[in-house]
């Protein structure tokens, strides 16, 4: 389209069937219903900026009988609907499309803790409640609440569930959907599902709460969540290492998995070109390893019991890896101000990233034997593909899970960069497969990996994915254009 085709003024936005934004309000209140242009901007754009929707109005419903009322009301009249958490999906999946029909149901104000029990070690949670938050009440209740990412101030429990996020302590503690004991969902139909159950035997019949985890909000609103609980880390040991090359990191893993599997919480990789823009470009971080290397791991151990020595483990670990030449200098943490400064070296990777420019994302997984090969192969493909763009895996190596992102060369547009995405995440998947891999590890399909579907997960897999999708949803209302190719 030229200057000359282009229309003068943006069309309006097609209006609701005329009634049911009073109905709405009804339901929801002033507070619950918001239709003002400037004050929807927020809502409409991703966390990357690569997608600028457009909706005809926020909804904010404060209760599950508001989220059931306003969902019915909605089905009847044939509305889309997008759910929507703390809005940082790095697929684009809270976000709803260009047409201007897609309504965007925010559970922000579902924001409370309904119960935490250190019995039966477990909490319930509404949808809302930001993830670091729930940390927070289960501490203070003398637990942990393990699910811990870079967007934890702001990534939501709904969130976090519909997406079965992954995050740093994996390795340990499983995936957000091995912290789920029982789900609250309000089905597309306005019902509620009512499985808030805290029990960790209950064979009755199909398990249908999990069909919602990791659904990215395609099968229905997930209202409020029992979670499971932890006791407490009562001692810690944090290491930042300068390793020889990614064999040798993972080396270290293994390392430390043989001396104490039940020790190690974290165990992240780095590469040289990520910390290098983290020390460029996050201010005040500074790397506690004397000069720049290629590769770098985070190790982070934990245990309940206070007498437990992983200093002393941390510290006869890393001189067996120094004496085999693996670990190449290491700095440990003395203190829990110096263990946040090694893990804020780590967190502020995807922050570090989008100032240095435009990149593409490939968050992918292998079998963690096959990362240091995925790594290399996948790094050497990317700059024959782009000469000059500068590859910045780094990740959750010890589950397997390496983000394997890639800048652009400093010398092209951003433009051109990301018109060249398909290939960059074609070019990474191409090696994932071959490693028997997945292309899509913790962030989920959202928008940006639809059309991957039919080639990952065609045949009878994705036929009974649509059946799924279809019996829960026949009117197609529920997050559409997501997760499953049209
Ligand atoms: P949103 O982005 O609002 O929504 C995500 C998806 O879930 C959408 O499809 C949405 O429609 C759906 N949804 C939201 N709430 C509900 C609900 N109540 N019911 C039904 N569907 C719902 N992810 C990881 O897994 N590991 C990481 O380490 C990690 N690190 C990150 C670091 C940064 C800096 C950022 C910005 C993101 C990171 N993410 C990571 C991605 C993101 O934080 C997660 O996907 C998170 O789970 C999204 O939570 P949210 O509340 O922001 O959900
Ligand atoms: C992270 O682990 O920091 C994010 O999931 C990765 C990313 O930003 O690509
Ligand atoms: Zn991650």
């Amino acid at each position: 389209m030229d200057a000359t085709t282009m229309p003068d003024a943006t069309p309006p936005l097609p209006a609701l069937p005329p009634g049911l934004l009073t109905a709405l309000t009804a339901v929801l209140g002033p507070k619950g219903v918001v239709t003002d242009a400037a004050d929807l901007a927020a809502w409409t754009t991703d966390w990357r900026g690569l997608y600028q929707g457009a909706t005809p109005c926020l909804l904010r419903p404060a209760s599950t009988s508001e989220v059931s009322a306003t969902v019915r009301l909605l089905a009847q009249a044939g509305v889309p609907m997008v759910p929507q958490g703390g809005n940082t999906s790095m697929v684009g999946g809270a976000a709803p499309d260009e047409s201007g029909r897609q309504v965007i149901l925010s559970l922000t104000r579902m924001n409370r803790i309904r119960d935490v029990d250190t019995l039966d070690m477990t909490m319930t949670a509404e949808a809302g409640v930001i993830l670091k938050s729930a940390q927070e009440a289960a501490a203070a209740a003398g637990a942990l609440f393990p699910l811990s990412l870079g967007a934890e101030g702001s990534a939501t429990i709904g969130g976090v569930l519909s997406t079965n996020a992954g995050g740093n302590t994996t390795v340990r503690y499983g995936n957000a959907r091995e912290l789920m004991l029982g789900l609250e969902v309000v089905l597309p139909d306005g019902q509620v599902f009512s499985g808030l159950r805290r029990l960790r035997k209950d064979n009755t019949g199909y398990a249908l709460k999990h069909l919602f985890v990791g659904a990215e909000g395609s099968l229905g609103l997930i209202t409020a969540a029992t979670l499971r609980l932890y006791p407490p880390a009562r001692a810690t040991a944090v290491a930042l290492c300068a390793v020889a090359s990614e064999d040798a990191a993972l080396a270290l893993f293994r390392r430390f998995r043989d001396r104490d599997e039940t020790a190690i919480r974290a165990f992240e990789y780095m590469s040289g070109i990520g910390m290098g823009m983290v020390r460029r470009h996050i201010e005040g971080a500074t790397v506690p390893v004397e000069g720049e290397h290629d590769h770098y791991c985070l190790v982070d151990l934990a245990s309940s019991r206070a007498d437990a020595d992983l200093h002393g483990l941390m510290e006869s670990v890393l001189e067996d890896a120094m004496a085999a030449e693996e670990v190449l200098d290491a700095a440990l943490a003395r203190s829990d101000a110096q263990a946040a400064a090694i893990w804020r070296l780590r967190e502020e990777h995807p922050e570090a990233q989008k100032r240095a420019g435009a990149s593409v994302k490939s968050d992918v997984s292998v079998p963690v034997s096959r990362t240091p090969e995925l790594i290399r192969r996948a790094s050497a493909a990317l700059r024959k593909l782009i000469p000059g763009s500068r590859p910045v895996p780094f990740g959750h190596m010890g589950d397997g899970n390496i983000h394997m992102n890639l800048a652009q060369p400093e010398d092209m547009s951003a433009a051109e960069f990301l018109a060249r995405g398909h290939d960059i995440m074609d070019t990474v998947n191409e090696v994932v497969r071959d490693l028997d891999g997945s292309f899509s590890a913790e962030h989920g399909i959202g928008r940006l990996k639809t059309d991957m579907m039919e080639s990952w997960r065609g045949g009878a897999e994705l036929e009974a994915m649509r059946r799924i999708k279809s019996a829960f949803d026949p009117q197609g209302l529920m997050n559409p254009g997501k997760v499953l190719p049209s």
